[in-house]
């Protein structure tokens, strides 16, 4: 079951071949897909070998083989963790029951638009960075971008399959549609703002692995405890294939700040601009932008959706399992943000409309990693300079921090001094445009961008000069 049965169409470990309804309508689904990833996937790059890796098995160990393929003829499918004999629902009205093994009529709705909403993020990022090839850094950063591409498309078939599977003819309209909507289109944007806003350059792209891509796993997370259980499965393997989006934001940025420090080292200079470098400033200021766009993806800190997910058994907490409590949450409260006057506070709230806020919580604390990482690397080379996350109130959109300013120190400031201060917090056109000079394409072996360092290793025990992609 663990293996993967590569004969078929679409490769699965679902038993696809014994369900021809199905079957067929995913079959019907697929040519559509590869006219999608043709128009919206990767510019330019779609007739080259890339070495990317393919899921064979959706063990933790060893599940991937990498070879060289054309984008175009990825073997895309259907991998479903393994399935836990016994599970039974771990949270909300039905703790205790057997886990759904298909869906509960009453919260078929509901289900409905929370795949929808998560298999729609997956097709938004590979068509917001469908251009990004065209300015590599490196053949190891481009075979990277493709590998991250291809696994978004392969989690959009991972909700598409929910869909077909479970939702009759409701869900295969959704999967059409999820293949109609585009990112930043007017007509038919895709679902979540963050979505509609094009990756411009590299180091974006790298902000929004580690930010962005972040909030994914706090949601697949949480609903990988959800109760109806092909979903808890699907988004355990997809949970898999994420860790390396993520690897990918936080190494990579940490190579930009070490290809900075040692620009800061070799010239005994902040202003490293003048070498071709990305300053720590600037740096900074990416940091807070795409940080705070993040926070908002979380949704509001109180929020009765929120509740009703869990009360539904639907979506869980972060590491619901793990959790001591009664997992019902009715009685117990959660601190969260609160505006008093000029200060922002905290104070305690029901637990169950807190959810949105305690999963942002989670993943702020994981953010903070990151940073951690990245400030070892500059104390390497002994510069005094500390990245900082900024307040969790700063530059938010969505929330009780929207309706007020918040600098990044976390006081509530007037619209004057916002005004006044906002280009030494955010990305400036300038900052953009410098950001811009410097995305030209590198694409000899081996050789890497000036901004960027290369990495400390290269993929799957490969050297880091190997032919990650073959361009001639
Ligand atoms: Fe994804
Ligand atoms: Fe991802």
């Amino acid at each position: 079951m663990a293996g993967i049965d590569y004969s078929e169409r679409i490769p699965n470990n679902v038993g696809l071949a014994d369900n021809r309804r199905l079957q067929r309508a995913l079959e019907e689904w697929q040519p559509k897909f590869i006219e999608w990833w043709m128009e919206m996937g990767p510019n330019g790059f779609q007739a080259k070998e890339t070495y990317l890796r393919t899921a064979v098995s959706v063990d933790a160990q060893g599940w991937a083989q990498f070879d060289y393929v054309r984008m175009p003829e990825y073997r895309w499918g259907l991998f479903l963790a393994e399935p836990e004999p016994g599970r039974t629902i771990g949270f909300g009205d039905h703790l205790g029951a057997p886990a759904w093994q298909d869906v509960p009529g009453e919260h078929r709705g509901v289900l409905r638009r929370l795949i929808v909403t998560q298999g729609d993020t997956e097709p938004a990022s590979v068509e917001q960075q469908r251009h990004l090839g065209l300015t590599c850094p490196s053949l190891y950063d481009l075979r990277n971008l493709f590998q991250i591409n291809v696994e978004e498309g392969r989690h959009l078939w991972a909700m598409v399959y929910l869909l077909d599977a479970y939702f009759g003819r409701d869900g295969r309209e959704e999967s059409e549609a999820l293949l109609q909507r585009r990112s930043g289109d007017r007509d038919k944007p895709r679902i979540l703002g963050a979505f509609n806003e094009r990756t411009p350059d590299w180091l974006s792209y790298l902000m929004f692995t580690y930010f962005t891509d972040r909030d994914g796993k706090y949601q697949l997370a949480s609903l990988a405890e959800s109760g109806f259980d092909p979903l808890s499965r699907t988004c355990r393997f997809m949970l898999t294939e994420e860790a390396h989006h993520l690897f990918v934001g936080e190494t990579g940025i940490g190579r930009v700040v070490q290809r900075t420090c040692e620009l800061m080292r070799e010239h005994k200079t902040d202003d490293v601009r003048r070498f071709g470098g990305i300053d720590l400033a600037t740096i900074q200021r990416y940091i807070n932008f795409h940080y705070s766009v993040s926070l908002d993806l979380f949704g509001s800190e109180i929020s009765t959706n929120a509740a009703n997910f869990y009360t539904m058994g639907l979506k869980g907490r972060f590491e619901e399992s793990k959790k001591r409590d009664d997992h019902r949450l009715k009685d117990a409260t959660y601190g969260v943000v609160e505006l008093e006057g000029e200060r922002i506070t905290t104070r305690e709230a029901p637990a169950l409309p807190s959810l949105n806020e305690r999963l942002r919580d989670d993943y702020i604390a994981d953010c903070q990693r990151g940073l951690d990482r990245w400030n070892q690397v500059i104390k390497k080379y002994e510069i005094g300079h500390e990245l900082k996350l900024p307040h969790r109130g700063f530059h938010r959109a969505i929330g009780l921090c929207a309706e007020v300013k918040v600098s990044p120190d976390g006081r509530v400031i007037s619209e004057a001094e916002w005004d006044a201060k906002k280009h030494e917090w955010l990305p400036s056109e300038a900052d953009e445009q410098y950001v811009q000079s410097l995305m030209q394409a590198v694409t000899q072996i081996g050789r890497f961008a000036n901004w960027i360092a290369p990495p400390a290793r290269g993929v799957n025990g490969r050297p880091v000069d190997f032919e990650y992609v073959r361009l001639a």
